[in-house]
């Protein structure tokens, strides 16, 4: 798999990303609220310039395994945010996914479309078995989201990952495909 067909839910079009969304993908690396719980960040022109080239040169892999998506908003065009769909395991179909929105965009239902769409392309495109995520404890707007959509929570690492210099706790979340299929 190379290239993935765009995504659409009700108001939003998660698709391959483009230099051109450059600007917009600035917007939301570089703020301080949005990469508050991520180990990168925030970011400068340049890192977001090279790691936006990274993920585009990842479109042309063979045996692809990270997919970094752009979030477009259907009615404006904006991109809001990046959705990660990362192969962790390809004999047992296994997917972590990731997503950070813009935080104007915060508190409107985005998140629960982003993460509906790639559960999607995961269960109902991809043939994959399990998806999770894995999020920082006091990431309140993640755990609710997760929750919110299904997830079990599976796990609670601690202090596994340092971020902007700090050894922290996370939570793991997962949904099986007959979890999500009701089946
Ligand atoms: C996490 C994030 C994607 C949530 O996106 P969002 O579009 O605001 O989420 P939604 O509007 O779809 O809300 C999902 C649920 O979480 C709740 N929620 C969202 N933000 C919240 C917050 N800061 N505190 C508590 N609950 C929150 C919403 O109320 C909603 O629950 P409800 O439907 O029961 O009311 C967004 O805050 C973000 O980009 N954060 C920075 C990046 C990040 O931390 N990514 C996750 C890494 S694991």
């Amino acid at each position: 798999m190379t290239r993935v067909q765009p995504v659409e839910t009700n108001r939003l079009i998660l698709r391959e990303l483009r230099e051109e969304d450059f600007d917009d993908i600035y917007e939301f690396k570089s703020d301080e609220k949005v990469v508050k719980y991520l180990t990168w960040g925030p970011n400068n022109r340049e890192q977001t310039l090279h790691s936006l080239r990274k993920q585009i040169a990842f479109q042309h892999e063979e045996n692809r395994q990270i997919f970094v998506l752009g979030v477009e908003v259907k009615e404006t065009k904006k991109v809001i945010g990046n959705a990660l769909f990362m192969v962790k395991d390809q004999d047992f179909k296994t997917v972590e996914i990731g997503y950070f929105i813009n935080s104007n965009y915060w508190k409107q239902g985005y998140g629960i479309e982003i993460v509906n769409g790639l559960l999607n392309l995961g269960f109902n495109n991809m043939d994959i078995h399990r998806i999770y995520a894995i999020c920082d404890v006091e990431n309140a707007g993640s755990v609710n989201l997760l929750k919110r959509i299904g997830f079990r929570q599976e796990g609670h690492f601690i202090k596994n990952l340092k971020v902007k210099g700090q050894w922290r706790d996370h939570f793991l979340f997962a949904i099986l495909e007959e979890e999500f299929k009701g089946t």
